[in-house]
């Protein structure tokens, strides 16, 4: 698949088949992942978690649901890729908070190419920030918060020629 076949065919994919992400195919999202620009190449600023253990997964949609008041906020996939990354509380956390997205986006269009369905997920990434004790289950380094995510799985709802709303960002062009 090229990059703009990729890029226009992707969308949020919110149903998951249960079968698992094969390392292979983990393998090459985190493959994609490493490739992502990281503001003044400081890839030691951003942390990755792929939680694949169901138990895990379970706290992770239980805590989101306790905060939230909605169940199956990861729609039952059975991968959650993290990012995290050290916030200042200042202008500067605009630089961190762009890194962990153009990382999750690198590895939502790898998730196309592979045929994998995957969607960003900020809901539940905001629960698990709050939660001092499931971030230590889950391993994130002392001084990074969790800031966004993307679920990944096999899917029967694959990826066709999308239409794609021209204008639906407000764009100023200036000649
Ligand atoms: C930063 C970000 C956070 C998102 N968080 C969630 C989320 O928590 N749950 C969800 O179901 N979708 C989430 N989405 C998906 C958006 O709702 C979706 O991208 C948008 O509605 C456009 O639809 P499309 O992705 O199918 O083109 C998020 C998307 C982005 C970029």
């Amino acid at each position: 698949m090229d990059t703009m076949k990729a890029l226009l065919e992707r969308k949020s994919v919110r149903s998951y088949t249960g079968t698992p992400v094969t390392i292979e195919q983990r393998n090459q999202l985190l493959k994609a992942a490493y490739a992502s620009p990281v503001s003044m190449g400081q890839y030691d600023t951003v942390e990755l978690t792929v939680v694949q253990n169901p138990e895990l997964l379970a706290q992770i949609d239980d805590t989101a649901a306790k905060r939230f008041g909605r169940e199956k906020m990861l729609y039952g996939a059975p991968m959650l890729i993290i990012a995290s990354t050290q916030l200042k509380g200042d202008a500067t956390d605009n630089a961190a908070y762009s890194n962990t997205a153009t990382i999750i986006e690198n590895l939502n269009l790898a998730a196309v190419d592979l045929d994998l369905g995957a969607c960003h997920i900020w809901g539940a990434i905001v629960a698990v920030a709050g939660d001092d004790g499931l971030k230590r289950s889950l391993k994130i380094s002392e001084g990074f918060t969790p800031v966004a995510g993307l679920v990944v799985g096999q899917t029967a709802d694959g990826y066709t020629d999308r239409d794609i709303p021209e204008g639906r960002i407000k764009t100023e062009i200036l000649d």
